[in-house]
């Protein structure tokens, strides 16, 4: 297997407070990869500083090869616009544009794509997450759940290799929040690489693997294998019995 990212002794301290220590480990392209651990234990740090939204104070980061840790403001934002894409608690969608503008601008930007090919791959993306009906509606117009597919759409929009996700489903109800992780779990299986960030079990039983951060250690991980609908009910078990045994 290839190792999209690796993660090689990287730690970050803020003022005095080390909320990341010397953490290593790797992600296989094309897997599902959750983040787990108490509040504070530097969950998302950890994510930023592996997406490039941050930069540890030691260590290195490799993403396809490039040494992220090493690469200027500039590239970084590049690689992060045309091969990765991000998902947080809130959509953070532009309030003044369409939903379709909204997701249509990072694809222009990114220039991976001539318009009408963004325009189209548009189109199948609000096909893919259900929001075809909306796509033209105010932001303000629309649900939750629809806003964050809407967030889906403007990550996938340059076809990245990975997609990030810090709490993905922190603000839904359990149906909004199944609805996303279905799309998210199609999105993986089309190829796509997979990190989120989440506290919520019934989410961390989709990924192949689990890690449990305490502190800004791993303090655990737990392979669970490729996610079937048929085994749902035993996957959540087994995280659970984890979690239980993390102090969770
Ligand atoms: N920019 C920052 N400046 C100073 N301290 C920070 C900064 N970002 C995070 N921290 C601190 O680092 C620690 C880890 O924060 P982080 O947001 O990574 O935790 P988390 O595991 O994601 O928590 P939660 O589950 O609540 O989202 C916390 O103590 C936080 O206060
Ligand atoms: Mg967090």
């Amino acid at each position: 297997m290839n190792k999209i990212i690796e993660i090689e002794n990287i730690s970050k301290t803020f003022e005095t407070t080390k909320v990341l220590n010397d953490i290593s480990f790797h992600i296989e392209q094309g897997s599902f990869f959750a983040i787990m651990g108490p509040s504070g234990s530097g969950k998302s740090t950890l994510l930023y500083n592996i997406s490039g939204m941050d930069r540890p104070d030691t260590g290195r980061v490799t993403f396809n090869r490039k040494e992220l840790t090493n690469l200027d403001d500039e590239k970084l934002s590049q690689i992060r616009l045309t091969q990765m894409g991000f998902i947080f608690q809130h959509s953070y969608l532009l309030k003044n544009l369409s939903i379709r503008d909204n997701i249509i601008l990072p694809g222009i930007k990114s220039r991976k794509q001539s318009r009408k090919q963004v325009n189209d791959y548009a189109d199948i993306l609000f096909g893919k997450t259900g929001i075809k009906s909306v796509a033209d509606h105010d932001i303000k117009e629309v649900s939750g759940g629809q806003l964050q597919r809407a967030a889906i759409c403007r990550a996938l929009i340059n076809k990245p290799d990975i997609l990030f996700g810090d709490e993905p489903t922190g603000a839904l109800n359990s149906s909004a929040s199944r609805d996303v992780m279905d799309i998210i779990g199609n999105v993986n299986r089309e190829g796509t690489t997979i990190i989120i960030v989440t506290h919520d079990a019934k989410v961390a039983a989709r990924a192949d693997k689990v890690i449990f951060l305490i502190d800004g250690s791993i303090h655990n991980e737990l392979t669970l294998g490729k996610y079937e609908e048929v085994m749902k009910s035993n996957r959540e078990k087994k995280l659970l019995g984890w979690l239980e045994k993390q102090g969770f």
